[in-house]
């Protein structure tokens, strides 16, 4: 496993993290035994990057990575880079209540969060979405507290834009940004990724895999969980979802011309846009796990990445990349 540094002031981390989200929330039933064998298969490999948000299944992902931490043996937790989001306000219905970033809010999160880790501090804390009530200064100030305190050691954004980045890093050192990048979602190159660079942030990326369209196993007739936020995704549903899987196809041939699968293609393509970027996968089995991995020594050549973008050119997705309601709180 390569070794990657997020921004100037962040953690050293391998160069795939394991996003932990499906292993408690939004892609229907997960296995738990299955998700806890997929972080230790994780950190056997060298991953070093965990993600994770504490409203994943209220609490459940933290739980869930608190006992497999736990159990992968002594010392684990401090080999590890835990970034958690937190902020989301949800129901017991599953419902989505808005964002509460108040310095207040933060420090009652973080509280909880510390203690469902089974941890005195958080590697990487943010604001899952910014929340309009509250000038990002105050929730970043807050944060900074925290790491003055030592329970957080990095603050981080996610699914913010310009002008959020720049006040956010005028008041703390901010280590990345996280936001969904790949083949499909490719806004964040025209302006988002270019501030990022120019402040020394680096980016976690998520999503490389567009939640599963384009790991290669997508099929039309795949039946989804009530939950399922794939079934509520634009992308996902209809005639987008036969012009996506289109695009899947032609990138599978470009893929196997490579002697790599389309998951191995489509992350190692995200891998390639930068030394600054991570890509987190959400691997929920360990053999999906190994699948990712596998990107992590693919190289491409300038030949490999005009064959991929002529597969899967910039704009020709179809669908946003979340539902209206959902689009209307990315700052991003
Ligand atoms: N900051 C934010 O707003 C935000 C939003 C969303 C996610 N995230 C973070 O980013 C992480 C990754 O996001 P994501 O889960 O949506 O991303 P993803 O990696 O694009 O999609 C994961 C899905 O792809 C499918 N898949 C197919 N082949 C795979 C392979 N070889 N390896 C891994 N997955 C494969 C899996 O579906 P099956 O398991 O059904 O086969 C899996 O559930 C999350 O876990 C979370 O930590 C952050």
């Amino acid at each position: 496993m390569h070794d990657r540094t997020l921004g100037a002031s962040g953690p050293v981390v391998s160069a795939l993290g394991l996003g932990c989200m499906g292993m408690s929330a939004l892609y229907g039933e997960a296995d738990r035994t299955e998700s806890v064998a997929t972080i230790h298969a994780a950190l056997d490999a060298g991953v070093t990057l965990l993600d994770t948000g504490d409203f994943y299944g209220m609490g459940h992902n933290e739980l869930l990575i608190g006992e497999a931490l736990h159990t992968a043996g002594a010392g684990a937790r401090d080999r590890v880079v835990l970034s958690v989001k937190f902020g989301a306000l949800r129901d017991a219905g599953g419902g989505w209540n808005g964002y509460d970033g108040r310095p207040a809010a933060v420090k009652n999160f973080l509280a909880y969060t510390l203690q469902r880790l089974g941890t005195d501090h958080v590697d990487v804390y943010r604001l899952s979405r910014l929340d309009p009530a509250v000038p990002v200064e105050e929730t970043v100030g807050a944060i900074a507290e925290e790491v003055e305190a030592g329970r957080v050691r990095h603050i981080g954004l996610s699914e913010v834009g310009a002008e959020t980045i720049r006040r956010a890093a005028a008041v703390a050192p901010i280590s990345d940004l996280q936001i969904e990048y790949s083949l499909f979602s490719r806004d964040i190159e025209a302006e988002t990724l270019p501030v990022c660079r120019e402040l020394g942030i680096g980016v976690t990326a998520y999503g490389v895999l567009s939640r599963g369209l384009l790991g290669g196993h997508w099929t039309r007739d795949r039946a989804l969980a009530p939950g399922d936020f794939r079934g509520l995704s634009p992308r996902f549903s209809g005639e987008n979802l036969d012009r996506n899987l289109a695009l899947v196809e032609a990138l599978r041939a470009t893929a196997e011309q490579k002697g790599v699968t389309v998951a191995q293609a489509a992350i190692a393509w995200v891998l390639s846009r930068g030394e600054d970027i991570v890509p987190l996968v959400g691997a929920r089995r360990r053999d999906r796990l190994a699948e990712a991995l596998g990107a992590v020594d693919v190289a491409l050549d300038a030949a490999d990445l005009a064959a991929i973008e002529d597969a899967v050119p910039a704009d020709e997705v179809a669908g946003t990349r979340y539902p209206e309601a959902l689009m209307a709180h990315l700052d991003s």
